[in-house]
C-alpha cells in the first residue's frame, strides 16, 4: 500500500482529497495546524471511507517537527501539499504571515524530501498565477501576470521554488503543479464540505450561509464589468473532481507516467459562469432564496477567468464530470447537514 502525506488535510480540497485516496486504496498521513480546520472533518472522512487517517497537529512551518514526524512514518511514496494560508484580503494586510506560511513550509518539505527518499510532490496552486489571461480560455502556457496579492505572489514564487528545486537536482524530485480553478461543492454524502473560520471571502459559503440565515444578505461584488449580466465569470469546479485530480497525479508520478520531472496542469471544467448565474441556479436547483444586492466591485478582482482543460483531460487522463447543477445541491445538502448537527 502506497503511503501519501497530506498537508492541509483536514482542509476543504484536502479532506475531499483524502477520501479519494483512501477510496483508491492509498494509506494517507494528514498534517493539518488546524488554523483553519477542525479536527471534527476526521470524522466526516471516517464516516465515508471506513478509515479514520493518521493525524499529526503540526505547522509546516516547523521544519524539527516536520523532520520528526516523517521519521515516525517511515517510507512516504508521495506527499500533497495543500497546507497554505489562502484569505487574499488577509495578504495584503499580513504580507509576512503569507510568505512565511505558505513559503517556508513549502521549502522546509522539498529539503525534507531527499531526506526521507520522497521523491514526489504534488503542490496546489491556483488561475490566480493568470492574472486576468489576454486569451480565454486560458491555458497553461499563458504567460504568468505579475501577482495582485502576496497570497497570489505565494503561489507564483512557490512555483518557481519547485521549478528551481527540481532542475536543480533532476533525479530526486518530480512534482505535478495543479492549477485550481474555483472549487466548490461538497461531498455527496454531506458528512465533509467547505467550513471556513468566521466571514467566509469565497462567494459560496457566502451563498449557503446566506440562504440558510447566517448571514442576512451576500454582497455581489460589481455588475458593472465587461460580461454579458456584467458580473464576474469563474470557472467553478466541484471539489470532488479537483480532489479525484490529485489520486491520478500521484498514481502518475507512482507509476512512472509523467512526461517530465515537472509538469503543470490546469484544474477547471472549461465553463464560465457569472455570480448572477450561480445564484439563480442555486436558487432553481434548491428551492431557495438567496437575498442579495449589488455592490461596488472587490479590489483585485479579475474581470473573467475561465479554464482550457484539455491537457489536463488528454496528457493527465482527467476530466472533470459534475454538472453545475449538481455540484450546488451538493453544496447546499453540506450546510443543511451542518445546521443539522448545530441543531
Ligand atoms: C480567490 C482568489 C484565488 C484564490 C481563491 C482561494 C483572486 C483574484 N482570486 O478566488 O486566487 O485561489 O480566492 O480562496 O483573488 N463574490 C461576490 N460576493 C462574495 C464573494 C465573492 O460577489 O461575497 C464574487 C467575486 O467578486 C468573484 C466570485 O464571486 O467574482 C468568486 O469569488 P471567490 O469565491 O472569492 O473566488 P476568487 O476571487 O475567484
Amino acid at each position: 500500500m502506497s503511503k501519501v502525506l497530506v498537508t492541509g488535510g483536514t482542509g476543504y480540497i484536502g479532506s475531499h482529497t483524502v477520501v479519494e485516496l483512501i477510496n483508491e486504496g492509498f494509506e494517507v498521513v494528514i498534517v493539518d495546524n488546524l488554523s483553519n480546520s477542525n479536527v471534527e472533518v476526521l470524522n466526516g472522512i471516517e464516516k465515508i471511507t471506513g478509515v479514520r487517517p493518521a493525524f499529526e497537529n503540526i505547522d509546516c512551518v516547523d521544519y524539527v517537527a516536520m523532520d520528526n514526524m516523517m521519521d515516525k512514518y517511515g517510507k512516504i511514496d508521495a506527499i500533497i501539499h495543500f497546507a497554505a494560508s489562502k484569505a487574499v484580503g488577509e495578504s495584503v494586510e499580513k504580507p509576512l504571515l503569507y510568505y512565511r506560511n505558505n513559503l517556508v513550509s513549502l521549502i522546509n518539505l522539498l529539503q525534507l524530501m531527499p531526506v526521507h527518499k520522497i521523491k514526489n510532490f504534488v503542490f496546489s496552486s491556483s488561475c490566480t498565477v493568470y492574472g486576468q489571461p489576454d486569451i480565454l480560455p486560458v491555458t497553461e502556457g499563458a504567460p504568468i501576470k505579475p501577482a495582485l496579492s502576496p497570497y497570489g505572489n505565494t503561489k507564483q514564487i512557490g512555483e518557481e521554488i519547485i521549478r528551481d528545486t527540481i532542475y536543480a537536482n533532476p533525479t530526486s524530485y518530480q512534482s505535478i503543479v495543479l492549477r485550481y480553478f474555483n472549487p466548490i461543492g461538497a461531498h455527496a454524502s454531506a458528512e465533509i464540505g467547505e467550513l471556513p473560520n468566521g466571514v467566509p471571502n469565497n462567494l459560496l459559503p457566502f451563498v449557503t450561509q446566506t440562504a440558510i440565515g447566517l448571514r442576512k444578505q451576500l454582497q455581489v461584488f460589481g455588475n458593472d464589468y465587461d460580461t454579458p449580466d456584467g458580473s464576474c465569470i469563474r470557472d467553478y469546479i466541484h471539489v470532488v473532481d479537483l480532489a479525484k485530480a490529485h489520486v491520478i497525479a500521484v498514481k502518475r508520478m507512482l507509476d512512472g507516467k509523467s512526461g517530465d520531472s515537472l509538469e503543470t496542469f490546469n484544474l477547471g471544467t472549461g465553463r464560465g459562469l457569472s455570480v448572477l448565474e450561480i445564484i439563480k441556479t442555486f436558487e432553481e436547483v434548491n428551492q431557495v432564496k438567496v437575498p442579495y444586492k449589488i455592490v461596488s466591485r472587490r479590489e483585485g478582482d479579475i474581470e473573467k477567468v475561465w479554464a482550457d482543460p484539455t491537457y489536463a483531460n488528454e496528457v493527465l487522463g482527467w476530466k472533470a464530470m459534475e454538472t453545475v447543477e449538481e455540484t450546488l445541491r451538493s453544496a447546499w445538502a453540506w450546510e443543511l447537514n451542518l445546521a443539522n448537527r448545530k441543531n
